[in-house]
């Protein structure tokens, strides 16, 4: 979203006709940053033979995979729907990794038939693995590798904070024996960056350490670094400089692939930093409240349609775009779900009236993906902007889908 000669404006597209047209609440895609984004991160990277797979639980709409797929990504995937997903939509199952967490092993073996990467993340998985594929079938596995960095004097933990992603590098001995027990042949390995790098000398470091690890394996062709890249979300918060970050990597990774006499293929399944900023759920002032010195913007959507600031604490920018030049004021933005539904407290916007459009940016990413029918209220509809023109990519919940697979007992 834009503002232009004092209109905000998706692609040109003036936001009231928008909302006018499709209705609010609403979450509008804009085409352009998909593709912006999905360039800047493969230049950042485009010295280093890489591919960049779209974690797609930031947003599954099968028109954005499509998108990703049109701007040549692959995908990454932790369920079978999102694999048939992406399987519907024109990825080839090569192009496709599955990165499931603590599944039942019978997942993992419709992956295999659906033709897709394996990543696999615990021991139990892995032996039932073996067992039953053996040599057949190439897999990755995820590592913990609990690496620590010195980050801002505080000892964090590297990658992962938390214990329960991936096979711990302490547990390594385990994995050997079983690749040995049953002849496995393990292609890959699989780190999940962590959002808490932001300079490339730490992710370097960390990189280093991962490499150690893959000189303990024979067959290694992929290297993948998962997902996790920040991006700028107006907070002032730092990110991390892709460009630099793939300037440092190269010459210390075409190092390590001469040293380990392999020329390995980087991975990394961003979501978040693909999709994030191209995303605006548009939503309606229903009235403006004042209770105990607070004024509350009273929105037409919830915490069921967009879940991260009361979730995670995160922070979306908000804007008021039906009065641009309106004195700016203090409000506590909240929606309409019964229980406390703050999208933000005591932000600045210009002064907002009834029926007012509030913009809460930075919503592409893990905001309807993760939305809810809470309060039996209606998922919004999804639309895309591109070449200028606004396409509807799913329509707004019905009563009937509220209902379709509920039964009620005689
Ligand atoms: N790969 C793996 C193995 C992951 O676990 C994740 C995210 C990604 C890739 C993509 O991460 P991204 O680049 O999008 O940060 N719902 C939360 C984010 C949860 C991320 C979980 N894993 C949020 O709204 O911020």
């Amino acid at each position: 979203m834009e503002i232009e000669n004092g209109t905000y404006r998706v692609q040109g597209i003036d936001v009231k006709d928008l909302c006018e047209e499709f209705g609010t609440p609403l979450y509008v895609y804009n085409a352009e940053v998909i593709e912006r984004q999905v360039t800047s991160f493969k230049n950042a990277f485009s010295q280093i033979k890489s591919k960049v797979k779209y974690a797609c639980k930031a947003n599954s709409n099968l028109s954005i995979l499509k998108e990703m797929l049109n701007n040549g990504t692959g995908l990454d995937t932790v369920s079978i729907p999102e694999i048939q997903m992406g399987i519907m939509v024109g990825f080839k199952p090569e192009e496709i990794v599955f990165t499931p967490n603590c599944v039942d092993f019978s997942e993992i073996e419709s992956a295999v038939e659906l033709g897709v990467n394996i990543n696999i993340e615990n021991l139990p998985n892995l032996e039932k693995f073996g067992k039953k594929y053996g040599n057949s079938v190439p897999c990755f596995v995820r590592l913990n590798p609990s690496i620590h960095a010195q980050m801002n004097s505080d000892k964090v933990d590297w990658w992962h904070k938390q214990s329960k992603f991936g096979i711990s590098a302490d547990q390594l001995d385990k994995v050997k024996k079983i690749e040995k027990d049953y002849n496995l042949n393990i292609h890959g390995l699989h780190i999940h960056s962590s959002s808490v790098i932001m300079s490339p000398e730490i992710f370097i470091e960390g990189a280093k350490s991962v490499f150690n690890i893959v000189k303990q394996f024979k067959n290694i062709k992929y290297i993948d670094f998962g997902g996790g890249i920040k991006v700028d979300v107006g907070d002032e918060k730092e990110v991390i400089n892709l460009n630099a970050l793939g300037k440092e990597l190269e010459p210390v990774f075409k190092q390590f692939c001469i040293e380990y006499g392999t020329d390995i293929e980087l991975w990394f399944e961003p979501g978040r930093y693909l999709i994030c900023e191209s995303g605006t759920l548009f939503t309606e002032c229903n009235m403006i409240k004042k209770n105990g010195g607070t004024s509350f913007v009273g929105t037409d959507s919830g915490f069921n349609q967009l879940i991260r600031p009361m979730f995670y604490n995160a922070y979306h920018e908000i804007v008021n775009t039906s009065n641009p030049n309106g004195k700016e004021q203090k409000y506590t933005v909240v929606g309409n779900i019964c229980e406390i539904d703050n999208f933000a407290i005591d932000r600045n916007l210009n002064a907002v009236s009834e029926k007012d459009i509030i913009a809460i940016k930075t919503a592409g990413a893990y905001g309807y993906s993760m939305a809810s029918n809470y309060n039996s209220r209606y998922r919004p509809a999804e639309v895309l902007v591109k070449n200028k023109k606004a396409y509807l990519i799913r329509k707004k919940d019905s009563f009937d889908d509220l209902i379709k697979n509920q039964i009620i007992i005689k």
